[in-house]
């Protein structure tokens, strides 16, 4: 458990654009910031912050919430893991409370294997620098390397022992559980027999993108190994598709250089930063994903691609320019001259070296696809037919037709062919994908169409939901309630919040459940003569509650913003406050008796009920709704 100070603390602390600012770039736009939303895939920006509010919302898919919310949902954190990683980047202390047996058997599955992850990984730095074993083997491979103490400490490199179960014995000393030991990958175990999976390797582990340990890499130190690197295996918490080895330590690096190098290796993105390129990442031992792809370009819409010269890197290049143009960013390819690799190369000519070789060596994908066309087939006219097909293939998956255009043209002085032909052949490339996709939606349509069938949400959704925005804006607004019809008109002016709380007498009418907390508390509040705030539910400590409040008072369709920024405002201001809010409160009330009409009904028609009484019943009710429909109709058109 965080203190509650604690908590209070990191609250306040917390600056919406700067904790957003490390995970999205964002751009000035009037009061507000924007940036393409992290949690689903747009083109156009719709994911905006406001500094103002402490608030960030997405217009896109409808996430929002405060700070907290926000770290949860980027690197799906726990609540107090959210905390800590705010606190730890406004070095707010948290008190370390020691974890009680019970709590650890309250963790879920994925905060488990968290916490054994945390445990291996402390215990893998230990054992590379506290013990011997560790540091003759492992310490001094890394320092043959020419690692520098700093990123051997930065990227939190480890060892594990060259004994069967080392690290297992450890782990189930210190009463972690043979489950998740099993689940994270880092033991095995067989009949009765456990054994490390990394055993006698040097650790590498991978980050998350705040930094949390998802999984590890393994390097075999002696030459008899057949694998020279065993990773993590998939797991709850890693998916391999989805990660970025150091992704971590090179954001904001990617962000400044609006660029990010990609890499084939850890050795490789651990010698760049200690070489002073920091906006690097490395696909680890998996082939470069579209999830991959698009969790760059949260940061950046560029990437180099900074592959050995050889056949692998040649192929794995190939394959990531096409989904790299899928998601309308830019990518250059820079091959390394043979035998080289990144780690090899700035050892041997620098950070500046390196440098100075990507800015004169990286090309575009049609120097770089033409250039493979010169090298290994210049007089072979059908290798040639080939390579110009799979160039056009590449630009027509291109989604922006002037940057389609420019490579078109580019093509065509290159290759001296005729740009028409060209421009022919990628039109027919568009029109085939086209068609294509066409038939996959139809499909994920038609599965949609359903599940929809599945779910009914209730009808007066829309409904609650305006009259908790009414709280949420204009809670603390004061209004006379008269009645249109009456004419003693009540001096005494009451909270916009209290009106709607006498308008629905006791009644909870809300069937959204968040919408009915939100209610509830407002009422409790009251009753204790406290007027709660719209910051209060916007920055609630429950993120739940805090998402639920942003994204009631981000509908865009909500009434001027006049009132709130003078603070007073006219009597006819006033009037259509409270034109506004009764409209509001009866839309709700007729939304609730039709639902109540129609279930009677229901109940009518199935005839397992006194007919009569029923009949009655709906009678009346049909009477209240034909009364508040009227109230509702002259209000509308005053
Ligand atoms: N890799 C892997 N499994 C293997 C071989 C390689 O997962 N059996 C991944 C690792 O992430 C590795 C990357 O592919 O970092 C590149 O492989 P390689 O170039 O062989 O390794 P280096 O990183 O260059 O390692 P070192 O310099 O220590 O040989
Ligand atoms: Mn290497």
């Amino acid at each position: 458990m965080i203190p509650k100070e604690t908590i209070d603390t990191i609250f306040e602390t917390a600056r919406i654009e700067e904790v957003v600012g490390d995970f999205v770039t964002l751009k000035k736009r009037g009061a507000n910031m924007l940036g393409n939303c992290p949690f689903h895939d747009e083109k156009t920006p719709s994911f905006t912050v406001s500094p103002t509010k402490n608030i960030y919302k997405c217009f896109g898919c409808g996430k929002g919430g405060h700070a907290v919310n926000f770290v949860m949902e980027i690197d799906q954190l726990s609540y107090p893991e959210a905390l800590k990683y705010i606190a730890k980047k406004y070095n707010i202390e948290v008190p370390e409370e020691e974890q009680t047996p019970e709590q650890i058997e309250k963790s879920n599955l994925r905060e488990s294997l968290f916490i054994v992850n945390s445990f291996a990984n402390d215990y893998f730095q230990n054992n590379l620098h506290k013990t011997v074993e560790g540091k003759a083997i492992g310490l001094s491979y890394f320092k043959e390397r020419g690692l520098s103490e700093e990123m051997i400490n930065k990227f939190q490199l480890g060892y594990n022992p060259d004994s069967w179960d080392a690290f297992t014995k450890s782990a189930l000393e210190a009463s972690y559980k043979k489950e998740f030991l099993e689940k994270t990958g880092l033991s095995i175990f067989k009949e009765d027999k456990a054994f490390d999976r990394f055993k006698g390797r040097i650790i590498f582990p991978i980050h998350s993108i705040s930094g949390r340990i998802l999984g590890f890499g393994g390097r075999a130190l002696k030459k008899e190994e057949k694998a020279k690197y065993l990773n993590s295996p998939e797991s709850e918490i890693y998916h391999k598709g989805q990660v970025l080895y150091g992704m971590y330590f090179s954001k904001s690096a990617i962000v400044k250089n609006d660029n990010c190098l990609i890499v084939e290796g850890y050795t490789d993105v651990i010698s760049m930063h200690q070489s002073g390129i920091n906006n690097v990442v490395a696909s680890s031992g998996t082939a470069l994903g579209s999830e991959q792809i698009k969790l760059i370009g949260r940061y950046t819409k560029n990437i180099t691609l900074l592959f050995d010269s050889d056949n692998a890197g040649i192929n794995a290049a190939t394959k990531a320019i096409d989904l790299i143009h899928v998601e309308s960013m830019t990518v250059k390819v820079a091959l390394l001259p043979e035998g080289e690799d990144p780690d090899s190369y700035s050892k041997k000519f620098g950070g500046e070296g390196l440098t100075q070789f990507i800015n004169e060596n990286a090309q575009d994908f049609v120097e770089f696809k033409i250039n493979l066309l010169d090298e290994k087939s210049k007089n072979d006219p059908i290798k040639k037919v080939n390579l110009i097909s799979e160039i056009m293939q590449s630009i027509a998956k291109i989604p922006d037709g002037i940057t389609r255009e420019v490579y078109i043209d580019k093509c065509s002085k290159l290759l001296e062919i005729g740009k028409q032909e060209l421009d022919n052949k990628v039109h027919e490339l568009i029109h085939i994908g086209k068609a294509a996709k066409k038939v996959q939606r139809e499909v994920v349509k038609k599965v949609e169409d359903t599940s929809a069938l599945t779910k009914s949400p209730t009808k007066s959704e829309f409904q609650e939901k305006d009259v908790i925005r009414f709280m949420l804006q204009y809670g603390d607004y004061q209004i006379k309630p008269y009645d249109e019809q009456e004419k003693n008109i009540e001096e005494d002016k009451i909270y916009i919040t209290q009106y709607i709380l006498i308008e629905f007498k006791d009644e909870n009418l809300f069937s959204n459940p968040n919408y009915a907390l939100i209610y509830k508390i407002y009422e409790e509040a009251i009753s204790q003569g406290t007027l709660l705030t719209e910051e209060y539910f916007t920055q609630h400590k429950d993120p739940v509650i805090s998402q639920v409040a942003v994204d009631i008072i981000s509908n865009q369709h909500s009434i001027s913003e006049k009132w709130k920024k003078h603070g007073i405002y006219t009597e006819t201001e006033e009037m259509q406050l409270k034109k506004a809010v009764d409209t509001a409160i009866y839309s709700l009330k007729i939304a609730k008796i039709s639902e109540l009409i129609e279930t009677k009904n229901i109940e009518l028609s199935k005839g397992d009920n006194d007919d009569i009484n029923l009949l009655v019943e709906i009678n009346n009710m049909l009477k209240i709704k034909r009364e508040i429909s009227e109230k509702l109709g002259r209000i509308v058109l005053k």
